[in-house]
């Protein structure tokens, strides 16, 4: 869904209904985007914003996308609507990948389409009354405090990155679920944390599990790297399938396809339910169903239509868990060669963290000065807390990269 919005100053005009509105700062990532790409230094990198590059630093369009587009137009595509609550084929198949056949037919499960964490937020805030609050990771994506308080629900940060170990503070986890009010929703990053890159382990999950089970409080996945993380789909989806089938509770799972399909800009997802009886599957689905006609009426068609060939034919669903391993063995493989010429160049401090962590993102632990003088200096763009999206890496940067992380680091000690 694209919706523009063009604002005419009209002088004519002496008295406006529009004095009372704020001016809100341009989106940080879109924005160091735009600057990027104004910038015409030849070796400049971008790592802020995360999109998969190849190795010459180009978008890669998968070849199980490339192969499902080729039979879409040998099929002939229309411009059809979709039904409200997006395509039954997608909706099928991302149910079957994300909770594996086993465990499908045992859980009461409401879907529906795209922009799946508002949609959630849409639904929770008419189910529960009065509105739950929401506890959501510090650090976490920027977009979730936006999303959520914007529904009016009241957001509260919890301790999940500590600064000094540069690791998941699991302690202080544990404490918030202890102490959470109960009913409360808790955003949960299914795996690949952003922008940490640290995720609990499965002994942790299944502590995290059962605190939040003992205290009723909602799980709200955000799902957007599985598969993308380890390169193996089944791993990837380990919390979720414990919440929903071995602690059998009612969750929310909202699932991106832009990473892990590379379908960035079709706007494809996912909002998947699981609830404990039949009535409250078929309830909540008409509910998903009123609240998406009243947010986009419907969802977009053709990257559901290329999402949905693709996991529901053998041979492309196995070329796409191939893709997820070509995507996030070359990530890792950066990670690596990242940290190696840092150790190599001397960069000060110690650079453990970046290689204990996992997927799309390395946190850096750089100060904001630092940061704001590899831009300025060294034409290297980074989100302002220091993450970096590896897949911005390739053989032909990153030495430069690591080279001017040094250099800073060096001059400013
Ligand atoms: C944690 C997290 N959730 C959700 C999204 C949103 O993905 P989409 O592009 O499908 O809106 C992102 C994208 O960066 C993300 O990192």
């Amino acid at each position: 869904m694209t919706t523009l919005t063009t604002t005419v100053s009209t002088p004519w005009t002496e008295e406006t209904r529009f004095n009372k509105t704020r001016f809100i700062p341009p989106d940080a990532i879109f924005a160091l985007t735009a600057e990027y790409l104004q910038d015409p230094f030849p070796r400049k990198v971008n790592l802020g914003q995360g999109t998969y590059r190849d190795g010459e630093g180009n978008p890669w369009v998968l070849p199980s996308v490339n192969r499902a587009r080729e039979t879409l137009s040998a099929q002939g595509l229309n411009h059809e609507y979709l039904p409200i609550l997006g395509l039954q084929a997608f909706r099928e198949a991302t149910a079957k990948v994300v909770l594996g056949s086993e465990l499908l037919p045992s859980r009461r499960l409401s879907l529906s389409g795209t922009g799946a964490l508002h949609l959630a937020g849409l639904l929770l805030r008419v189910c529960q009354s009065p509105l739950p609050k929401i506890y959501i990771p510090e650090p976490t994506w920027s977009n979730h405090h936006q999303v959520f308080s914007s529904l009016g629900f009241s957001c509260e940060s919890f301790k999940y990155y500590d600064h000094e170990t540069r690791d998941l503070d699991i302690e202080s986890y544990y404490s918030t679920l202890r102490n959470a009010e109960p009913k409360s929703i808790v955003i949960l990053h299914a795996c690949a944390h952003n922008p940490t890159g640290c995720d609990p382990t499965k002994e942790q999950w299944r502590e995290i599990a059962q605190l939040m089970k003992a205290r009723q409080l909602f799980p709200l996945f955000d799902a957007a790297y599985l598969g993308f993380n380890s390169g193996n789909y089944d791993e990837d989806a380990f919390a979720i399938r414990l919440f929903v089938g071995e602690m059998k509770m009612e969750a929310g799972i909202c699932i991106s396809f832009a990473k892990n399909m590379g379908l960035y800009g079709e706007r494809v997802g996912c909002f998947m339910l699981a609830t404990d009886t039949k009535e409250a599957a078929v309830n909540t689905q008409s509910m998903l169903e009123m609240l998406q006609r009243s947010e986009v009426s419907n969802p977009p068609a053709f990257g559901a239509k290329i999402a949905s060939q693709v996991m529901g034919m053998k041979d492309l669903k196995e070329m796409w868990f191939a893709d997820m391993v070509t995507m996030s063995s070359r990530i890792r493989s950066m990670r690596k060669a990242l940290y190696e010429h840092l150790i190599s160049f001397g960069a000060p401090g110690s650079w453990d963290h970046l290689i204990r962590q996992s997927g799309m993102f390395g946190f850096l632990g750089l100060s904001p000065e630092i940061v704001l003088k590899l831009k300025d200096d060294y034409h290297v763009y980074m989100a302002g807390n220091s993450r970096i999206s590896i897949a911005g890496l390739n053989p032909g940067n990153v030495e430069y990269v690591a080279r001017s992380i040094t250099q800073c680091l060096k001059d400013s000690s």
